[in-house]
């Protein structure tokens, strides 16, 4: 196989075969193919696109690149799971995951990722519950999985590794946003699951990736596509990110808010989009899977989760004192009205900076910062009513995010 010229098929707009296809992703695994050759693959599939069949075949390539959980005694229970393409305050997985398996006839091996740009990670989540281990063998997940139906765990290092690699050289190489890519991506990491059912979460609005429904509608349907052809029952739910999804941005208040939801409390629309989502997954009523969110059952097999992936359980009911930030700041409505406007986008700029993200590879998380209590659009507020609460690691942090959320919120 001659790469560069390859590279120039792609990048002249023509289409590659699946057998070329699968070369170029295995010799880019095995250290073969240099990441120069790779980054400009990237680029040229960047500008030019891929068809449907070249998508499903990078995705084939880069899943079969590494190994597949393969359950024993898969076949009596359905594997199920769902993506979303990252949100603002989307602590969805760690509702669905405990309550998706509350169902004994289905397995939920959950494989999620970490913080990207301003959007937030079901792993740093879960992280802040002191002890969480994330980081499981294959060999763990599959036990785990036999003995409680669930594991909410990262990429290891036989998963996927062909995504791992060129996720990295994307990254730094301005080729993270191409569809074809996105993809084979998203779509390789979830394959290695072997699901019978997946549930997409495609976010579209100011806090998203995807910024306008179509461009939103034209990612899920192509990851539709290669599901399908995949052989995995792939639905597709579209849902806007313009305000954060429930009432808290921050790695250990969006888990204390993830409880709340556990015990049939929390905010409606953070409720209902997670009711929705496992309806499609499973075969239980709605207003089933409500009972088992209001009896405590979802919270309970939470409590599992934790406790066989480490977690001091006993800690839960004190995250707030566990993860306490030095300063918290109240932000306050400056007149009367009815609130239009919280701007998503804008809120997980300010979490970023406050600490819950990573601006670096290296950087370390403060799981403690973040936005709680906030403002939901269509609430009236009175002047001087609270719009939300700041919490930040000093006074100077504090006092920047109170400026900029101030700014992003329309009280009209
Ligand atoms: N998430 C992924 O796992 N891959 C992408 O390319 C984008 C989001």
């Amino acid at each position: 196989l001659h790469i560069p010229s390859l590279i120039e098929k792609k990048r002249d707009g023509k289409s590659l075969t699946e057998l070329e296809i699968t070369k170029l992703v295995k010799g880019f695994t095995s250290g073969e193919i240099p990441r120069y050759q790779m980054s400009a693959f990237a680029m040229a599939v960047y500008f030019q696109g891929m068809n449907s069949d070249e998508t499903t075949a990078l995705t084939r390539a880069m899943l079969e690149s590494g190994k597949s959980l393969d359950f024993p005694g898969k076949g009596k229970r359905m594997a199920v799971d769902k993506h979303s393409t990252g949100g603002i305050g989307d602590k969805v997985s760690l509702v669905l995951a405990p309550l998706l398996a509350c169902d004994t006839n289905l397995i939920v091996p959950m494989i999620s990722g970490r913080g990207l740009g301003i959007t937030g990670g079901t792993l740093d989540k879960l992280e802040s519950i002191p002890g969480f281990n994330v980081n499981l063998s294959r060999e763990h997940a599959l036990r785990q999985i036999e003995a409680i139906g669930v594991v909410m765990m990262g990429q290891t290092v036989d998963i996927a590794p062909a995504d791992k690699k060129l996720y990295e050289l994307r990254d730094v190489t301005a080729t993270v946003a191409s569809e074809p890519l996105i993809v084979a991506s998203i779509m390789s990491k979830k394959l290695a699951e072997s699901l019978d059912k997946l549930v997409l979460d495609v976010k579209f609005g100011s806090g998203a990736f995807m910024k306008t429904e179509p461009q939103a509608r034209s990612l899920g349907e192509a990851m539709q596509s290669v599901g399908k052809l995949m052989g995995v029952e792939t639905h597709v739910k579209y849902n806007p990110m313009d305000q954060p999804l429930g009432q808290t941005v921050g790695n250990a208040l969006e888990v204390r808010e993830a409880i709340a939801v556990l015990k049939g409390e929390g905010h409606t629309d953070l409720v209902d989009i997670t009711l929705d989502l496992a309806a499609t997954l499973s075969s239980k009523p709605r207003q089933k899977l409500r009972q088992w969110l209001c009896e405590g059952k979802a919270y309970e097999k939470f409590l599992e989760i934790v406790d066989y992936q480490g977690g001091e359980s006993g800690q839960l009911e004190r995250l707030a004192e566990v993860h306490k930030a030095s300063v918290q700041r109240e932000l306050r409505a400056e007149r009367s009205g009815v609130v239009t406007s919280v701007d998503a986008q804008r809120a997980g700029q300010v979490t970023l900076e406050l600490g819950c993200g990573r601006q670096q590879a290296e950087d370390r998380i403060d799981f403690s910062a973040g936005l709680s209590g906030i403002i939901k659009i269509g609430d009236t507020v009175q002047a001087g009513d609270t719009l939300l609460t700041i919490h930040a690691p000093d006074d100077t942090s504090a006092d920047t995010a109170c400026r900029q959320m101030s700014t992003a919120i329309r009280i009209e």
